[in-house]
């Protein structure tokens, strides 16, 4: 996923383009305006009747397919379009949704909303509503929306990510997506790629179809359905005007069956998928994605109900720090990055909670250990000391590792059996943390490189205040277990993710000490750290959900 803080400004740049791309063809200057966009959606499937009913000015002939057919629209739903244009799938769904529904269209492109709009006034449409914003950061409030529709809009976001965990964040468990987009096979010439008009025209910024579920089973959803619904070279010629355009701005020629081959390699995707489990209907599918979401005890969801608000704990606290860190660092990219971190943190917290909904498992505030209150107390007295290289040790060596360990142990580690639906999103999130980890080596070596002995008194200071209390977060007992949280510790089953928790301290303090190796740390400083790390794991022995009948409960 994009991080960097050139990927920052880049993306931004992107959207810039776009905006400006779609400007212009709601000013009716765009080299995508085509001429018969009524004949263009009988051929991606709208039904002959609703398209009679949609307003005319409403279709600029954008779309790439019908998401609101298949999107089986209830009346009384609160519908939410991403990249609505011109509104033409919202006056759609508004139809099917009626007047005790509601149909929210969104987009960043100000011209587009105002004629979307316009049409809604002039044609008297009281269940409609445009908000102008971005689709990474959708000015919608959480869990209200029971379907997102998107027609040829998520393939432009440079940050895809981002918009399916706000897809996520802003669906009420249950709700569904049903998306129509664009995906290439292989990769387009790169002329293309880096054509303007090739982006605005939605073919620039395709993924692949491999790399789209990814996102979105990355951001929690599950039921995962996807069928391909057209092939580009199937409705668009090789000396189709569109093409034309893109070839000239890319500034190439290619022979008419290059051409063909590229357009064929485009797909159109219909996509379906649901965040937050309905109970029994995952069970109903005989394969494939209907029947992913496998069915555990309830002592599972309690437990991870219990791993998870610590973990979104923990992702708070990191929210938190890199933010700190902002204004110790120096240059203006160094900044740029710990804000990117930040926001990587804020991602994961909404992945966890698309998560907690999608397995109906709660993430609560009761349950969460002190210690990591704790933890950035320390973190806070090291950032008021203006003491950078402890804020780099506290974060991103010490927790990270923790947090690696964690996740790597969710993702599917081989003695810790998670369902499918867990270990794809904290794979995900591990892919993060284990960059913000060797980020933070490489930032430690570099001050380590100039003045050696302030990095060293840094992690003598940090070390016993804060792994002790990581250690001791890792280390709730059974008591704790049955009191506050009612799992009965003698229903593990062997499939839970009851492991061994003295297993999870001793790798992450394995992952701790290689990363301090990795700093260029000298052993007679890691050295006596890691013997008082010994002696805490000896004094500190109440780790017990273990695989098997407890005493307690
Ligand atoms: C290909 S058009 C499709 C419009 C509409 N869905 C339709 O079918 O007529 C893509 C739309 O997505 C909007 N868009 C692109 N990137 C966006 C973003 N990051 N946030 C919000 N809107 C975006 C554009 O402004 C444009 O209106």
């Amino acid at each position: 996923m994009s991080v960097s803080p050139v990927d920052l400004v880049e993306a931004e740049q992107v959207r810039q383009k776009v905006r400006a791309g779609y400007t212009a063809v709601a000013q009716g200057n765009g080299a995508l305006a085509i001429k018969d966009a009524d004949a263009q959606a009988l051929a991606f499937g709208y039904d002959p009747a609703t398209l009679s009913e949609a307003p005319d000015a409403a279709n600029l002939g954008l779309g790439c397919g019908d998401p609101t057919g298949g999107a089986t629209l209830k009346a009384g739903d609160i519908v939410l379009d991403l990249g609505c244009g011109a509104g033409f799938d919202v006056f759609i769904a508004s139809k099917a949704v009626g007047p005790t529904g509601r149909v929210i269209g969104v987009d960043m492109t100000e011209a587009l909303l105002e004629q979307a709009q316009a049409t809604a006034t002039r044609e008297g449409y009281e269940n409609v509503e445009f908000r102008l914003g971005t689709m990474e950061a959708l000015p919608i409030e959480d869990s209200c929306i029971d379907v997102i529709v998107s027609n040829c809009a998520i393939n432009l976001s440079p940050e895809k990510d981002r918009v399916f965990a706000e897809a996520a964040r802003v669906l009420r468990p249950g709700g569904r997506i049903r998306i129509s987009d664009l995906v290439v096979e292989k990769e387009l010439p790169v002329e293309v790629q880096q054509s303007v008009e090739a982006y605005v025209g939605c073919v620039g910024g395709a993924t692949t179809k491999e790399e789209y579920m990814d996102l979105i089973r990355g951001a929690g959803f599950g039921q995962v359905d996807v069928e391909v619904a057209f092939t580009l070279s199937d409705i668009v010629a090789a000396d189709d005007p569109r093409v034309l355009e893109v070839l000239a701005d890319a500034g190439a020629t290619y022979p008419e069956e290059e051409i063909v081959d590229a357009l064929t390699s485009i797909k159109s995707l219909s996509v379906s998928a649901q965040i937050g489990a309905v109970p029994n209907q995952d069970a109903e599918g005989c394969c494939g994605e209907q029947a992913s979401v496998e069915r555990r005890p309830d002592s599972y969801t309690e437990l991870l109900s219990y791993v998870m608000s610590n973990a979104v704990a923990g992702e708070i606290m990191a929210v938190e720090n890199y933010s700190d860190m902002v204004s110790l660092f120096e240059t203006v990219d160094e900044k740029l990055e710990a804000v990117e971190q930040a926001r990587d943190e804020g991602r994961h917290i909404r992945q966890l909670t698309a998560l907690g909904k999608r397995l109906n498992f709660e993430v609560k505030q009761t349950i969460i250990e002190p210690e990591w209150k704790a933890i950035r107390s320390v973190f806070r007295q090291a950032v008021a000391n203006q003491d950078l290289p402890a804020c780099l040790i506290i974060q991103d060596l010490m927790t990270e590792s923790m947090a690696i360990v964690l996740y790597q142990t969710l993702s599917g580690d081989e003695e810790v059996e998670t369902d499918e639906l867990t270990a794809t999103v904290t794979g995900a999130i591990l892919a993060d943390e284990l960059r913000h980890l060797s980020l933070g080596i490489d930032r430690l070596r570099q001050l380590r490189f100039v003045d050696p002995y302030s990095v060293d008194q840094a992690l003598k200071w940090a070390h016993p205040l804060v792994m002790s209390q990581l250690f001791s977060s890792v280390s709730t007992d059974c008591a704790t277990l049955c009191d506050e949280l009612s799992v009965n510790c003698g229903d593990l089953d062997p499939f839970s993710i009851g492991a061994d928790l003295d297993l999870i301290r001793a790798r992450a303090a394995t992952q701790y000490l290689t990363a301090l190796d990795a700093v260029g740390f000298p052993s007679e400083v890691t050295a006596p750290l890691m013997a008082q790390l010994a002696s805490l794991e000896q004094d500190d022995r109440k780790i017990r959900v273990v695989r098997g009948p407890l005493k307690c409960c």
